[in-house]
Formats: structure tokens, sequence, C-alpha cells
């Protein structure tokens, strides 16, 4: 991790007001990929880990029974429980939690995390990774800035100040050394992809 967890959580509560206005086309379409593998059953319990202002717990809120938003921003938080308000969502709850320690009681079916793994150091992704795998979901979905080619510190879709973006190999390993199965690896552009994983 490039910064600590309080400096990631004071930048993005400073950025909330104006985040949702900053979506790239990078960002937009690991959305809708995220979203689509994501596909919750009606009675399943869905995790979004580093939720942000809400994009993809929002938009699984019609298809899942309950979906639990968890982020270090309280910023962040606010605009989700803002936007939930607004659209008249009442399935999601939006608080306070981290990769190592996620905050969500009861089993969950389907965990997503969309461009937050990435704040990470490798090392820290690893053990995120082995958190999520301990909560037994049947899926995990994660949308990130990674790697297909070697990196590009000029590349527009990260900041190497604070961001620590890992090589789509090395998430892939992490994922399968956990006890996941790779159900689809999604090129969005050089630097941005989706990983979807089962456990079976
Ligand atoms: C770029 S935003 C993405 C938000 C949202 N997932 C989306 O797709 O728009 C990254 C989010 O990750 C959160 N974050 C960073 N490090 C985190 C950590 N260790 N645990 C939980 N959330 C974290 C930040 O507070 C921020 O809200």
């Amino acid at each position: 991790m490039k910064k600590t967890l309080e400096e990631h959580a004071d930048r993005f509560s400073e950025l909330a007001p104006e985040y949702d206005d900053g979506a790239s086309p990078e960002y937009r379409a690991c959305v809708d990929l995220v979203v689509s593998y994501a596909a919750p059953e009606a009675d399943d319990v869905v995790l979004d880990l580093g939720a942000g202002t809400g994009a993809i717990a929002l938009a699984l809120a019609d298809d899942a029974a309950r979906v639990v938003g968890r982020d270090i921003s309280e910023g962040m938080l606010d605009e989700a429980r803002r936007k939930a308000a607004d659209c008249g969502v009442t399935n999601v709850d939006f608080g306070q939690g981290r990769f190592r320690e996620p905050n969500v009681d009861g089993p969950v079916d389907v965990v997503v995390s969309n461009f937050a793994l990435h704040h990470l150091s490798d090392a820290e992704k690893r053990a995120a990774v082995d958190v999520i795998a301990d909560l037994e979901p049947s899926r995990f979905v994660l949308g990130d800035v990674m790697f297909f080619e070697d990196s590009d510190p000029e590349s527009d879709v990260y900041d190497p100040e604070v961001d620590d973006p890992a090589h789509a190999g090395v998430l892939a390993d992490a994922l399968t050394d956990a006890g996941f199965v790779l159900t689809a690896v999604d090129r969005v552009s050089p630097a941005v992809g989706v990983i979807a994983a089962e456990r079976r």
C-alpha cells in the first residue's frame, strides 16, 4: 500500500461529491462486466468491498436479497447512502469495512470488488483474497486496474503515486491459491480487467 488506510479514506472522502462525474470508458466497461458476472440469485447476499459511492452495490440490489457495501471512506459511504435513498433502495447496507476486516455477519454468496483492490500492495492483495475465500462465497468477481502487458506509468487509468496495480497473472495466482477456479478473465484495456472466479 502506497498510502495508509486513513490517507486513502481521507482522499476518497474529499473526492466523493464529484467521484461519479469522473468515470472513464474503461471504468464503465468494468462496472458492466462486474455486474453481469456477479449475477446474484434472488435469495443471495452480495458483499461489495471498496463499494465507494455504490456503483456496483446499487446495480445489484434489485437482483439480490441483500447487498452489503463496505468501504473505509465515510464520504464515499455517505454518497452511496444518499443515492440509495434517492432510488428508494432498502436492501443495501453501506458501512465501514476493509478488505482485511470486511465487517460482515452471516453467510455471503457473492463477493464483488471494483477498482479498489489496486490500492493494496501485492502481499496485501493476497491477504485480502484469503479473507474473501474464508467467507466461502460461491463467486468472486474482481474488476480493477491490472496489467495485461508491461506496467505503464504514463497510463491515465492509475496514478503511481497512490495506486499499486498488479499484473493480472498475480491476481489469478492469488485466487487459484485461495481455492477459486477462474471462470472468466476479460481484458478491458492493457491496464484494466475483470476476473470472475468460483468455489466448487
Ligand atoms: C476508485 S474507488 C471505487 C469505488 C467503487 N467500487 C466503484 O466501482 O466506483 C475505490 C474505493 O476503495 C476504497 N478503499 C481503498 N482501500 C480500501 C480498503 N483497504 N478496504 C476497503 N475499501 C478501500 C476507497 O475508499 C474507495 O471508495
